[in-house]
């Protein structure tokens, strides 16, 4: 059949040499600023070409698929007919960075049949902030579909040298390794968002919402500016599997003049569908501590032993600190059997509806529920995704029974000493061998989707770490909070650290995909002392900062108790600080320089202000226009005198004053410093 369907395609390429038929569409922005243009020719295929404010973004770039067990669909396609729409709406989050989205998009709908009579429609979506297109193979595609290739590639026109901001993908530990800066040369193969700017300085990321049943993708260089799309294959080399009509998820640009209208843009959650839970008034936000940095610090283990972090009393003591400095909810890691041991090898043991002898589930609830404490229950599963999945129906039902409505998932493993290093455990074929499967495949993609749904179905929130990477599937799970994704906070506990930089990159990078758990809020950032490499390579005020910068609706204080209890005047910010907002402005920031947030609560009407700066010492002048009128207590927490993340990174400075609209106040910046600012409506 096959070969047979081949020498038909062959045939009919040839005899239509002769009469090559063009169409040309074109979509643009309501704003009119980008142009997305679609060129369908029988002998070349289709390619599209992007512009904004008109220059060129992308020079044409192929679009097409190849299949692993039917002919590609490329080629010789005929328009059918074209549809045109356009939408202007708001629509309410029930948590996030801004209370309303609005969702205003002009669309172009094609509907392609090739010679085989099989049908796709492409759907492009034009924002004023970047473009949005999908494939939708409907007629001719009711059986399986094996994906070999999806042909899309990005042709920029012209990419400013060393602009681009990168992350190797297929590598060990997925998502948690620094950004590499470089011209478009030297990317090899990159995770999305992949972030760069071109010589006018505009900023453009690309990347994919609406990530569901299909493979995730990666960037790879294919020479010169031109880069291709390549999905994650699955063990057998193969890219993504369909049984009946099917839909790609939403290939994303994201385009803008300056990198902060990058970090506001919502055009990730608006080419998400809407919510599908029925009851979500269970979700909560929130500021969380845990029974976590004493483990990755060493003070503590997962495992038992007289360094047992998560004891019953050490529980209860949390809770007390908790509920008595008015924060919302307490992480527990290493609660449950499976700890003991190398547990990042020891996948099968672990059992999540069943307490180590020194946790006694029933007092810890009963005494959070008492004190009004959320508890962040945790499901390490060492990556094996069989061990958890045999269990993920009675370790939810475990949970819900205790009233617990948030669930700090975990992948760590890479199995090693198997033959697919670097991947993760996946499920055991028929013979009964394990086989592995890359972190962003198709199957585990819908691995984590299973855990979200299941959850939603008990009422559980889900933080994934060592996540796929989101692409704002939290629209229509709202149980789906927020996920790592990232070389966060624990790195700075075991490793060499993460530099000043790193985290003005990821507003502009990762962050454009959805909320990270980065775990911020240390004060002690020299916990083994000066002189040791393993230290947080920030001051203290932009610790604080970091609250506020990078986006999490549970936002974690990753402290321990006895080092904010020293220092009660600065985690005063941490307890006024909100945890979900009606409105989200970035205010100015250059990407791997510097980034300013305002956040203003949801109800209260109070504002609050992270500034973070990279390894360079920087005055900045706020500018408070974008209040509304009124006054506010500003409590400004900025570093102190003589501070620097290098050699004095304790120093901050705590000042108060009225301010309104019309107010500006100029601050210092330490390097690797930062600013936190309260202001407390009058
Ligand atoms: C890695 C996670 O990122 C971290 O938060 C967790 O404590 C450890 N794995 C143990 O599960
Ligand atoms: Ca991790």
């Amino acid at each position: 059949m096959k070969s047979f369907l081949q020498t038909l395609f062959f045939v009919s390429l040839v005899v239509s040499c002769s009469s090559e038929t063009k169409d040309y569409f074109e979509v643009l922005s309501p704003d009119k600023s980008i142009v997305f243009s679609l060129s369908n020719s029988s002998l070349d295929g289709l390619s599209y070409q992007v512009s904004f404010l008109g220059e060129e973004i992308f020079s044409p770039s192929r679009l097409g698929f190849e299949f692993a067990n039917l002919p590609s669909f490329e080629h010789q396609l005929k328009v059918i007919s074209v549809e045109q729409n356009s939408n202007d709406s708001i629509w309410e989050q029930p948590w996030g960075e801004n209370r309303l989205i609005s969702d205003k998009h002009n669309e172009i709908a094609i509907l392609l049949r090739d010679e085989f009579a099989r049908e796709a429609l492409l759907r492009v979506r034009a924002f004023n902030d970047g473009i949005g297109f999908r494939f939708e193979f409907g007629k001719g595609f009711d059986a399986e579909t094996i994906i070999q290739d999806e042909l899309t590639t990005f042709n920029f026109s012209d990419p400013k040298e060393k602009s681009v901001w990168w992350l190797k993908a297929y590598q060990k530990d997925r998502y948690e390794y620094r950004y590499d800066q470089s011209s478009i040369d030297n990317i090899t193969v990159s995770h999305t968002p992949m972030t760069l700017i071109t010589n006018k300085g505009t900023h453009v990321s690309l990347h994919e919402a609406a990530l569901i049943d299909y493979s995730s993708y990666v960037i790879r260089n294919g020479g010169s500016n031109n880069l291709k799309l390549e999905l994650v294959p699955a063990f057998d080399g193969t890219k993504s599997t369909h049984f009946g009509q099917f839909k790609t998820p939403w290939r994303t640009i994201q385009i803008s003049k300056n990198a902060a209208g990058l970090v506001d843009s919502s055009m990730i959650l608006n080419l998400n569908e809407p919510n599908k839970l029925d009851s979500i008034d269970w979700i909560t936000t929130g500021k969380y501590m845990g029974i976590w940095w004493g483990m990755h610090i060493g003070e503590n283990t997962w495992s038992t032993g007289p360094q047992l972090g998560a004891t019953t009393s050490e529980a209860l003591r949390y809770i007390d600190f908790i509920a008595e400095h008015g924060l919302d909810g307490l992480l527990i890691e290493g609660w449950n059997i499976g700890w003991d041991g190398n547990w990042m090898q020891n996948g099968p043991l672990f059992k999540f509806d069943e307490p180590q002898p020194y946790f006694d589930m029933d007092a810890v609830a009963d005494y959070a529920k008492e004190k009004g404490v959320a508890l962040i229950m945790h499901n390490e599963t060492s990556g094996d995704v069989p061990n958890y999945e045999s269990q993920m129906g009675r370790a939810y039902d475990y949970l819900k029974e205790y009233g617990v409505h948030h669930l700090k998932t975990g992948y760590v493993g890479f199995a090693n000493g198997y033959p697919f290093f670097n991947k993760e455990r996946a499920r055991p074929n028929e013979e009964g061998d394990l086989i592995y499967e890359w972190n962003h495949g198709q199957r585990m993609v819908n691995h984590y989707l299973k855990s979200v749904i299941e959850a939603a179905k008990r009422e559980i929130a889900i933080n994934a770490h060592e996540p796929i990477k989101p692409t704002g599937l939290r629209r229509t799970y709202p149980n789906m909070m927020t996920r790592e994704g990232v070389r966060g906070q624990e790195y700075n506990a075991w490793s060499d650290g993460n530099d000043p930089q790193h985290t003005t990159i990821l507003p502009f990078t990762r962050m454009l995909g959805g909320p990270m758990d980065f775990t911020p809020g240390v004060f002690d950032v020299w916990f083994k002392g000066e002189e040791d490499s393993s230290r947080i390579r920030t001051t203290v005020a932009k610790q604080l900062a970091l609250m506020v910068v990078l986006y999490s609706p549970l936002q974690m204080a990753a402290d321990l108790p006895r080092n904010y209890a020293k220092r009660l005047d600065v985690f005063q910010f941490i307890k006024d600080l909100g945890s979900d907002w009606e409105k989200s402005i970035t205010l100015d920031g250059e990407i791997a320089e510097y980034v300013v947030i305002a956040r203003e609560e949801k109800h209260s009407g109070n504002w609050f202000i992270g500034g973070i700066t990279d390894e360079n010492q920087r005055s900045y002048e706020l500018d408070f226009s974008f209040l509304p009128a009124g006054n506010f207590k500003a409590t400004i927490y900025s570093d102190g005198e003589g501070a620097d993340w290098k050699n004095n990174p304790f120093p901050v400075s705590i000042s108060n004053q009225l301010v309104n609209s019309k107010s500006k106040i100029s601050l210092d910046m330490a390097s690797g410093g930062g600013f936190a600012i309260s202001l407390i409506k009058e």
